[in-house]
């Protein structure tokens, strides 16, 4: 479904700075693949271009098939609103909303009914177990609400594709490991691919398949299997052998 073909990306600027180099990845259809490196080794670089909200300075990037950055501007705004659905770090969600209101922005710009966008969010709402706080506003939630409210927002369109950089970043281990169950729950159930780009080994180990990217190149990839404990040990040893501040294991919850 997700198909990254040889892509470089310099930032330019008084000094160019090659970011990433020749990246070859290939995600299939309700796959969930986690992302992690040193910080500075391109992660978030990798994601924004994946994401269509930068370009990649050579290769090409294929979704089902289709380049985004073929698009024309309309068309792109469409096509990331249909088909991707974002998580950040820090919810990014409108403060003066509710939990619903929030959820159902995107729908708004689509010039859906309203009462047919508050059905899609109980929808929604309901399969992801946060009911009770629809009509609450987002400072009387705590951050582990807010992020599973920002996923709720992501997921209103059912997108192809969910892109996820540090949703955990800024939980604590209760929170994350609810968020993180939320997105596997998500991945099982309704089978959409999701990339999560994560510096935390516990959040890695709900993924499929981790690649581990360092000064921009591919470094190796390990896959999960059943033992999700077992993942979690080989995630750790991966990123000792990566070196860099991936080993900064402060962000590690056993
Ligand atoms: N807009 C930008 N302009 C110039 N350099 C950038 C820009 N964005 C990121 N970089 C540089 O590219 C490298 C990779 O950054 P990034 O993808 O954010 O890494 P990560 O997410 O893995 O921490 C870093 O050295 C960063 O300083
Ligand atoms: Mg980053």
């Amino acid at each position: 479904m997700l198909n990254v073909k040889g892509v470089s990306k310099t930032y330019e600027g008084k000094v160019s700075y090659r970011a990433l180099t020749d990246i070859q990845l290939t995600i299939e259809e309700g796959e969930f693949v986690g992302v992690m490196g040193p910080s500075g080794s391109g992660k978030t670089t990798l994601l924004n271009m994946i994401a269509t909200i930068d370009e990649p300075t050579t290769g090409e990037i294929l979704l089902n098939g289709q380049n985004p950055h073929q698009l024309k501007k309309n068309d792109l705004a469409k096509f990331r609103r249909r088909e991707l659905g974002f998580v950040f770090q820090d919810f990014n969600l409108l403060h003066t909303l509710t939990v619903e209101e929030n959820m159902v922005l995107p729908l708004t710009l689509d010039g859906e009914k309203v009462s047919e966008m508050k059905k899609k969010a109980a929808t929604i709402a309901e399969q992801l177990g946060i009911t009770e706080i629809m009509n609450k506003r987002t400072y009387e939630i705590s951050g582990g609400q807010a992020q599973r409210a920002a996923v709720a927002r992501a997921m209103i369109h059912s997108p192809s594709l969910l892109l996820a950089d540090e949703p955990t970043g800024n939980l604590d281990s209760k929170s994350s490991k609810a968020v993180m169950e939320m997105l596997e729950e998500i991945n099982r159930t309704k089978k959409t691919t999701m990339m999560l780009v994560t510096h935390d080994p516990q959040a890695a180990s709900y993924c499929q398949r981790v690649i581990f990217i360092r000064d921009g190149k591919l470094y190796t990839e390990i896959h999960r299997g059943d033992n999700r404990q077992a993942f979690f040990q080989k995630i750790i040893d991966t990123l000792s052998l990566l070196g860099g501040d991936a080993h900064d294991l402060s962000s590690i919850r056993v």
